[in-house]
């Protein structure tokens, strides 16, 4: 038998670097950065229901909703990781109302968005929670960087990825030529290559939404949703209705086993809750990536133009045939109300 042995995140992106004649060496530095930044925050999350770090932290973040005390110390614990290691002039956070601007880094290469810590209401319940990242380049560095550079499109995204700390603690990232996942062996504290070139079905049997906003979703997405829990033998339906409310565990599983997310957007939050800068763009690289999808059901997730850091937008992202078939339901109740009969 061949064999392999222990390939850890290190060594493979050592190994990655090494196909590129003109790798500078920058990404190992921040992907280095990252890989602490995710060990320190696994520490703190594995001790969270023993230490006195569980509960609201008592302040609001600029979607004026409530941060746990674990979203700061992630937080903290990233912008500390990543500004040291020399290659990002900027870091803009879904804690953070304002972009960080590096200082002695002003001519660094890349930008770094971060949700340090998603899924934060399943920390008080032992589910499964996530840190979120990307990395983009900036177009000119012989300036100070401004949030302008940081508005980018998910297409120019360099690299994206996710931890997910969930029965095992797992690092998945994209470079834009596949997919790689590595568990954190937890004795020698290394990710180690375990889900190497990550695929997502091109059908699947489980859809993941918040049900309970059902009647204020529009009339399409209400059809796909009924659609998915009919009866049918050829197609296998009903689907299964998987949950966690959790982002990165409810598509990571969606990614291994085939599946479909939805956070539609309704009349009272038109753009749904997503945003696009921490979230959205991070997960359809990865997914598109893997073979999938994901719209905000007008268009690619990754050609929006960003206005805003915390703007948000709809998403259905997911196994390709399902998610095609979640937008053209949608799209064709959305012309049907635009000339009815
Ligand atoms: P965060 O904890 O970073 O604020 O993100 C929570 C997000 C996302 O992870 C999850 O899918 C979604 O909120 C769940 O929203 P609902 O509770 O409205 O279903
Ligand atoms: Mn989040
Ligand atoms: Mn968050």
């Amino acid at each position: 038998m061949k064999q392999q042995g222990i390939i850890t995140l290190e060594q493979f992106i050592v190994d990655q670097q090494a196909l590129y004649k003109d790798a500078t060496g920058a990404f190992s530095r921040i992907f280095r950065a990252i890989e602490l930044a995710s060990k320190l925050v696994n520490r703190d999350v594995r001790k969270a229901g023993l230490a006195d770090i569980l509960g609201d932290f008592g302040s609001t973040n600029v979607q004026g909703e409530d941060q746990k005390k674990l979203d700061v110390i992630a937080n903290d614990i990233f912008i500390q990781t990543l500004s040291r290691c020399g290659e990002v002039c900027a870091i803009i956070s879904e804690e953070m109302d304002e972009a960080v601007f590096v200082e002695g880094a002003e001519h660094a290469p890349y930008i770094v968005s971060i949700d340090p810590l998603d899924g934060s209401s399943n920390i008080d319940v032992n589910a499964s929670i996530g840190s979120i990242f990307s990395v983009y380049r900036r177009s000119d560095t012989s300036r100070k960087p401004d949030v302008a550079d940081c508005l980018q499109a998910g297409k120019h995204q360099a690299a994206a990825g996710y931890v997910i700390y969930g029965s095992s603690t797992m690092l998945v990232y994209t470079t834009g030529s596949g997919v790689n996942g590595f568990t954190l062996d937890d004795g020698i504290q290394e990710f180690c290559l375990s889900h190497p070139d990550m695929r997502i079905p091109e059908d699947g049997k489980i859809f993941s939404v918040n049900e309970g906003n059902f009647q204020a979703f529009p009339e399409g997405v209400q059809q796909y949703v009924n659609w998915c829990k009919e009866k049918d033998a050829e197609t296998k339906r009903p689907y299964g209705a998987r949950y966690i409310g959790s982002l990165i565990a409810d598509i990571h599983r969606n990614l291994i086993k085939g599946g479909i997310y939805l956070y539609p957007p309704t009349a009272k939050d038109p753009n749904g809750k997503l945003r696009l800068m921490y979230e959205c763009n991070t997960m359809a690289f990865i997914v598109e990536q893997a073979g999938g999808v994901a719209s905000t059901g007008h268009e690619r997730v990754m050609e929006v133009l960003p206005q805003e850091l915390h703007q948000r937008v709809p998403l259905f992202i997911g196994s390709r045939n399902m998610v095609s078939q979640a937008v053209e339901m949608y799209q064709s109740a959305l012309r049907s109300e635009a000339h009815p009969g």
